[in-house]
């Protein structure tokens, strides 16, 4: 059986804020795994519940909703529960969609519930894929129409309450065509050039001399393994 999963990120809150993207997989998945705080998997406080139902509602199908009890604990044995939900959800459809709020990249469980899926099912790994969405930051942004960064400016996220050592990702923006980028130092580099545009690359490294404007580098925190 062909199995696919998708991490779908949902957007601030809005169900028009979701991708395209973002509803082609619900309409292409038989069940969505939906984060619930609560222990007895109502979705009575469930933002993600919220929007996921808005958004059924907008595309006008229904699905079958899973609840996934996500405590927030910063724990392994919750996040292995929790893709264990997933798995085997997967056990009993073929192609399942998982949800986060905002921008998956962005302070999401998702890569934790992943690199434990890699671990236990390799090919589910394979078969995911995960879809952008909007940050909280992006939208507040524009619900208050200044901007996040202008001209010289940086954008700085930091976590208000660390846990333990802050690490930094750093996302470099704006090359110079030509330009030698010895100068941004060293780390888990990757280029980006062209994305979704004809020609586009991801070098899992930095590369030496910038060809095109629309390239961007990120410097990815220094993370261990789970
Ligand atoms: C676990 S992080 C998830 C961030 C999310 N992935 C994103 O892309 O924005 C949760 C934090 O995001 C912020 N956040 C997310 N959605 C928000 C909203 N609708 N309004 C205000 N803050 C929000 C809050 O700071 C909240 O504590």
């Amino acid at each position: 059986m062909n199995q696919k999963l998708y991490m779908v990120s949902l957007g601030p809150g809005d169900a028009e804020l979701l991708t395209y993207k973002a509803l082609e997989a619900f309409r292409k998945c038989d069940a969505i795994c939906v984060p619930t705080k609560s222990p007895d998997n109502s979705f009575s406080k469930s933002i993600s519940h919220k929007i996921v139902s808005d958004a059924l509602k907008l595309l006008g199908i229904e699905r079958e909703l899973v609840a996934v009890y996500s405590p927030m604990r910063f724990n392994h044995d919750d996040w292995e529960h929790e893709a264990d939900i997933i798995l085997d959800t997967l056990q009993k459809h073929k192609c399942v969609a998982f949800v986060t709020i905002g921008d998956a990249g962005i302070y999401s469980s998702i890569y934790y519930l992943l690199d434990i899926i890699k671990e236990k099912a390799a090919h589910i790994h394979k078969s995911c894929e995960v879809i952008p969405g909007v940050t909280s930051f992006s939208a507040a942004s524009a619900e208050v129409q200044k901007a996040l960064c202008l001209g010289d400016e940086e954008l700085l996220i930091k976590p208000i309450n660390p846990r333990s050592e802050v690490k930094t990702t750093e996302i470099l923006m704006r090359p110079k065509i030509g330009m030698n980028t010895e100068i941004l130092g060293e780390g888990d580099f990757y280029t980006f050039e062209n994305m979704y545009l004809k020609d586009a690359k991801i070098t899992p490294s930095k590369i030496a001399k910038v060809k095109k404007y629309m390239t961007l580098f990120i410097n990815f925190a220094k993370r261990k393994s789970l």
